[in-house]
C-alpha cells in the first residue's frame, strides 16, 4: 500500500463518494444545514452569487442547489434553474423559494449534476457552490458544465480545495476517512477538478473565512 506525504501529493480523495452516499447524508443534513454550514459559507456563496449577477445572460444554472441558500440573492433578471440529488434538500429550497416569493426560480428539479437532461448551450451561466467536493465525480461535473453552458458563457465554483501543506493539510486528512458520513471530500485539490489546461484559463480568488474557500472561474 502506498503512502501519501506532503510532498508526494494525490489528487484522488481517499474515499470514494457515490449518489446514494451523497443522498443519505443529505438526508441527515438537510434539517440542520443552514444553521451549521450555511453560516462559515456565507460570505463565498455572496461573492459567487454576486459575481454570477455581474456576468451577461440571464439563463443561470446551479449545480446541486441544496437548500437554496443562494436563491434570494440572484438579481430579479436573472432566471435560475436549481438541480440537486437530494429531496430532502430540495423541499428546503421550495419552501424558501415560496416563502420569500422568488418569482424568478423557474424550476427546481431533482437531478444528477453529472449527466442532466438540458440540452447543449441551454444556459448563460453554470454555478456550483461547495459541491464539487461532494460529488461523486468532479470532472465529469465539470464536463457538464462545459456542455449545458453555450460558448462564451461561463462557469463558476466555489469550494473548499484542501491545503497543500501546514496544519490544515494535517487536519484535512485526518478527516478524510469520514467522507461518506460528512458528504463531502475534507481532502478534495483543485487538480481533482481542473486539467493543467482549464487551470491556466481559469481565475483563482481566496474566500472569506481567512481564504478558507476559493472561488473558480471558467470562460466557457
Ligand atoms: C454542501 S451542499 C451545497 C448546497 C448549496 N450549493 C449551498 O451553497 O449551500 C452540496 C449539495 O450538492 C448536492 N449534490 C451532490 N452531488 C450531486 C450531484 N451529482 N447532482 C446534484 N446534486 C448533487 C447535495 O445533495 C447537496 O445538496
Amino acid at each position: 500500500m502506498s503512502h501519501t506525504t506532503q510532498t508526494q501529493r494525490r489528487s484522488e480523495p481517499v474515499v470514494a463518494l457515490d449518489a446514494d452516499a451523497v443522498r443519505a447524508a443529505y438526508r441527515r443534513w438537510a434539517s440542520f444545514y443552514d444553521s451549521s454550514f450555511g453560516g462559515v459559507s456565507a460570505w463565498a456563496r455572496r461573492r459567487a452569487v454576486a459575481e454570477t449577477n455581474r456576468l451577461p445572460g440571464s439563463r443561470v444554472l446551479e449545480m446541486g442547489v441544496g437548500t437554496g441558500l443562494a436563491l434570494p440573492r440572484y438579481r430579479p433578471e436573472k432566471r435560475i434553474i436549481g438541480i440537486d440529488l437530494s429531496a430532502e434538500m430540495l423541499a428546503r429550497a421550495r419552501a424558501r423559494v415560496a416563502h420569500e416569493q422568488l418569482t424568478n426560480v423557474s424550476a427546481l428539479l431533482e437531478m444528477d449534476a453529472e449527466a442532466t437532461s438540458f440540452s447543449a448551450a441551454s444556459f448563460d451561466i453554470a454555478v456550483a457552490m461547495f459541491v464539487a467536493s461532494v460529488v461523486p465525480s468532479p470532472r465529469r461535473l465539470l464536463a457538464e458544465m462545459r456542455r449545458v453552458v453555450r460558448p462564451g458563457g461561463h462557469i463558476l465554483f466555489v469550494n473548499h480545495f484542501a491545503a497543500e501543506s501546514g496544519p490544515r493539510w494535517w487536519v484535512e486528512r485526518a478527516l478524510a476517512p469520514a467522507s461518506r458520513k460528512l458528504g463531502w471530500h475534507p481532502d478534495f485539490a483543485l487538480e481533482a477538478l481542473l486539467r493543467d489546461e482549464d487551470r491556466g484559463r481559469a481565475t483563482l480568488r481566496p474566500m472569506p473565512p481567512f481564504g478558507l474557500f476559493t472561488l473558480v472561474q471558467l470562460p466557457n
